[in-house]
């Protein structure tokens, strides 16, 4: 004997729902994609790529031409920072951090912080006079920021620095770019 209960509930179903009438669909076309759609879906991927690319290159042209229209900016006093001794800071409309060596008594120079290779932020070796990176053991020349050692190709921006009555002045980029 069928279950009455059972038997209402297949008759339901065996009914077509009230929004299958509203939104005939087509189960079999369902995974059909055309060629006309395929091409507009890829259309659509790549313009969304170039626009990704696009958007990336603006940014960083338009913070490069930030830093050459720099304003000068004071580092640090020369009596705060002692000779063989790093002072890291941060261009403060770049939100870029660099790192201030005072190499002797008039000697000062400045870097870039984050490696060449992948950005990590380097440190100051004093006993060696490198700028070391813990990431992958890269390694730069204190004095000139060249690569020693390491996986980095390219030496570290270096800053111009400018030693004034009243302190240590970031005033533009000598070499490389900090972005
Ligand atoms: S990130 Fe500096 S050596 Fe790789």
């Amino acid at each position: 004997m069928t279950d009455p209960i059972e038997k209402r509930l297949k008759d339901q179903y065996r009914q077509v729902p009230k929004w299958a009438e509203d939104f005939p669909l087509d189960q079999n076309r369902d995974t059909h994609v055309s060629r006309r759609d395929f091409i507009r879906y890829l259309s659509l991927v790549s313009l969304g790529f170039f626009a990704g690319t696009a958007g990336v290159w603006v940014k960083s042209w338009v913070k490069s031409q930030q830093i050459h229209h720099y304003a000068p900016m004071k580092i640090v006093d020369q009596e705060d920072l002692q000779i063989g001794e790093a002072y890291v800071f941060e261009i403060p409309h770049l939100r870029e951090p660099a790192i201030l060596l005072r190499l002797g008594p008039e000697e000062f120079v400045a870097f870039g912080q984050k490696c060449t290779h992948l950005q990590c932020p380097v440190i100051w070796k004093k006993t060696e006079k490198i700028l070391f990176c813990p990431c992958h053991k890269g390694a730069f020349d204190g004095t000139t920021g060249n690569v020693l050692y390491g996986p980095p190709e390219r030496a570290l921006p270096k800053l111009k620095i400018e030693l004034r009555s009243d302190g240590v002045y970031f005033v533009g980029m000598e070499r490389g770019d900090l972005v």
